[in-house]
């Protein structure tokens, strides 16, 4: 059934802004860069990419008369503090299984930012020492159980919500949202530039957007430093989302694109151009992105058009996908 059939449980504003970056084009000299802000696309807590996932979830957790959203992340997950956002919203409890994926020193790294944010919301926050993966865990796990155990019923939402069958529908409807934004502007994006971690992010979009007339490419950035793994969870949660909306037919290989080169050696660690592109944006524009996914985004966006690889003739969509408060663990890159 076509995306917009989808039930929604509210929690955005409504269309996410969409504005042109005119000081960073004109400091690159080439493509015209714009920006869609999933960083300020609702009320819930700063928002980002998963508010607009989870408005799909919700409905189907409610359906199955759950009380609790049960997910998982890093210590400085976004997902995760929007997780709790959405279930103080929709009435429910969350238990939040926070991961140590990222060995980062900064002692104040399990304190602030995103996951001070879940504690004042009031979610069940557990800490866990695991290394980095997006698979299922036996800390997940035993948190389901844990809920049970106590006469909860809980809805497991995995993460980045990405490994769910309807992970893929919110950003397939940002698609068909960023139509009806480009009929208002007058403008065609002909790229679009994403930042590509659990993966059905960029994989809604490219199933959103085959449904469409006119092509465009959608250039997924790694931020995992595993693009192989990156690569074939794109793949396979748009072909699914693009069966899931009725696309009436199969995805084309280069209709997935995941590009390498700005991840640096792992995930959430910051390289030389995350730095340069967090200060840049933030210089020329106000606009604030994080070290962790935005930031790699960004460089790649900022190299491919340094390159020409996004011609100058190109309207390029850069989709800032929030997560701005994990930058509170990073203050000692920016001393
Ligand atoms: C701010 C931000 N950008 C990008 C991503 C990547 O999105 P996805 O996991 O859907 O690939 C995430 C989450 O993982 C995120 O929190």
């Amino acid at each position: 059934m076509p995306v917009t059939d989808f039930e929604r449980y509210p929690l955005l504003f409504g269309p996410s802004p969409v504005h042109l970056l005119d000081r960073l084009s004109g400091h690159l000299g080439g493509a015209r860069i714009w920006a869609k802000r999933e960083d300020c696309n609702s009320g819930l807590a700063f928002g980002g990419n998963k508010t607009r996932k989870l408005e799909y979830l919700i409905p189907d957790a409610l359906r199955q008369g759950a009380d609790t959203l049960v997910s998982i992340g890093g210590v400085q997950s976004n997902h995760t503090r929007q997780v709790a956002a959405a279930a103080a919203k929709a009435g429910l409890r969350a238990v939040l299984v926070q991961e140590s994926w990222v060995d980062w020193p900064d002692e104040a790294n399990d304190k602030v930012g995103n996951i001070l944010l879940s504690r004042v919301m009031g979610a069940d926050v557990r800490l866990v020492r695991a290394g980095f993966g997006i698979g299922f865990k036996d800390s997940w796990h035993q948190a389901l159980e844990d809920v049970r155990a106590a006469g909860g019923t809980p809805y497991a939402i995995p993460a980045g919500a990405s490994g769910h069958p309807l992970g893929g529908l919110g950003f397939a409807h940002w698609a068909f949202e960023l139509e009806q934004q480009e009929r208002e502007l007058g403008v065609f994006f002909d790229t679009i530039v994403v930042c590509s971690v659990t993966g059905s992010t960029q994989a809604g979009m490219i199933a959103g957007f085959a449904g469409q007339d006119r092509p465009r490419r959608v250039l997924g950035i790694d931020a995992s430093a595993k693009i192989a793994e990156t690569r074939a969870q794109v793949e396979k949660i748009a072909r699914h989302t693009a069966e899931l909306i009725g696309l009436g037919r199969d995805l084309r290989d280069d209709e997935v694109t995941v590009l390498e080169g700005w991840a640096g050696d792992a995930y959430g660690i910051p390289v030389q151009s995350t730095l340069d592109a967090i200060r840049l944006t933030g210089r020329l524009e106000g606009m604030i992105i994080d070290p962790v996914y935005e930031g790699k985004s960004m460089a790649g966006l900022i190299d491919l058009v340094r390159s020409g690889d996004i011609p100058k003739s190109s309207n390029v969509l850069y989709a800032h996908l929030g997560g701005q408060p994990a930058l509170n663990a990073y203050s000692s890159l920016f001393h």
